[in-house]
């Protein structure tokens, strides 16, 4: 997508050849910032820390990252500690463990001489099957919207966090159908959530979707229902972390109660996902995927811009304070219209998610 009208991914290789570079998303929207990533440490400490963030972001630069690894420490024990290291870098979106067994089952079987080569070239091979899933999934989420449309006037969509192109290598899941719809003349305005405690939506959604044109308007977390009784949604579409086997899928905290309020107004509640997203070992979402818990001080603490331009972190609440920061949490199925995937749109169903991923039937 674009930033300042130039054409953008996510991640990409510097001029060396070698070094990856992604855009420093926790500087965003204050200020613009590439930030080289040069070993395993530092991609793995770019996810934990969500300079990189996002579902499909998280895979590629932990693919990237093992490709750093090989650099270093090609052996069978690098190959693992780097693997381990990475691998448990954010523990709910399941992308991160999958980009790493899928690069451990090409890199495993290699001679130790051959695997740095193999990996990037692994890993440019998965930034490019994101690019074209994204855009996959934004062409079939193109047609709800189209269907939303009563007799041209604007669609309203509401979206929750950054599932835009930020959160992939670009495109992005949610916010692909809704670039495609505004590219295509129909005209959309999105509702975009602040996303507290760290603010995905106001810093990053706000960000790309003006980089892009698309109208928008920032609203609390807490605003969502209030539209929603008020006939001010079409539609909600937000992206997931891991969607079970049975179509229960987790997001960042409070999607769940977008999904209510959602149910309650008859306003349909998609969710976009690449295939990748999909934990096929598991079929109760709200036991069985593991929830982030992030640091108190996120809670506790808000980074924003002075009057005079300098970026600056403040305490919000009163001292000493305790606070809990769960970072994602779990729809059931049967609170989601339907899962909006690269190869078409399906219910929220084992049933529904096995006719498009027949090779996962069991
Ligand atoms: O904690 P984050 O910012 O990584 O959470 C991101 C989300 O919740 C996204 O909605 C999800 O990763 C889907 S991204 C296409």
């Amino acid at each position: 997508m674009r930033v300042a009208g130039v054409h953008r991914r996510t991640i990409w290789l510097a001029d060396d050849g070698w070094t990856v570079e992604v855009i420093d998303q926790t500087r965003l929207p204050h200020a613009f910032a590439i930030l080289p990533l040069r070993s395993a440490d530092e991609a793995a400490v770019a996810i934990r820390d969500m300079i990189v963030r996002g579902a499909p972001l998280i895979g590629v630069t932990a693919a990237y990252g093992l490709a750093l690894a090989m650099r270093a420490d090609p052996s069978d024990t690098g190959l693992a500690a780097a693997a381990s290291l990475i691998g448990e870098a954010r523990p709910t979106a399941v992308n991160l463990r999958w980009a790493v067994a899928r690069m451990v089952a090409v890199l495993q079987p290699l001679a130790p001489a051959a695997r740095a080569a193999a990996a990037y070239t692994e890993a440019a091979r998965m930034a490019d099957e994101d690019v074209e899933t994204c855009r996959a999934i934004g062409a079939h989420g193109l047609g709800l919207i189209e269907t939303a449309r009563h007799g041209g006037r604007t669609v309203n969509i509401l979206t929750h966090c950054n599932a835009g192109w930020l959160a992939c290598v670009d495109w992005g899941t949610a916010l692909s159908p809704i670039y495609q719809a505004h590219d295509a003349g129909i005209p959309v305005h999105v509702w975009v959530d602040e996303t507290r405690p760290r603010n995905q939506g106001a810093s990053l959604t706000a960000w790309e979707l003006a980089q892009h044109g698309v109208p928008h308007t920032l609203v609390a977390d807490n605003a969502g229902g209030h539209l929603m009784q008020h006939g001010e949604v079409d539609l909600v579409i937000v992206g997931t972390d891991r969607t079970t086997a049975t179509g229960d899928v987790a997001n960042k905290i409070g999607t769940y109660l977008k999904a209510l309020a959602a149910a309650d107004c008859q306003v349909p509640f998609y969710v976009a996902l690449p295939g990748s997203t999909i934990d096929w070992t598991l079929t109760d979402g709200v036991k069985q995927i593991p929830i982030e818990e992030r640091s108190a001080r996120e809670v506790t603490h808000m980074t924003g811009r002075d009057a005079d331009g300098t970026v600056r972190t403040v305490d919000i609440s009163s001292p000493g304070t305790r606070a809990a920061n769960p970072a994602f949490d779990v729809t059931p199925a049967r609170l989601v219209t339907r899962l909006i995937t690269e190869r078409g749109v399906t219910h929220a169903s084992r049933a529904g998610l096995q006719a498009l991923y027949p090779e996962h039937a069991v």
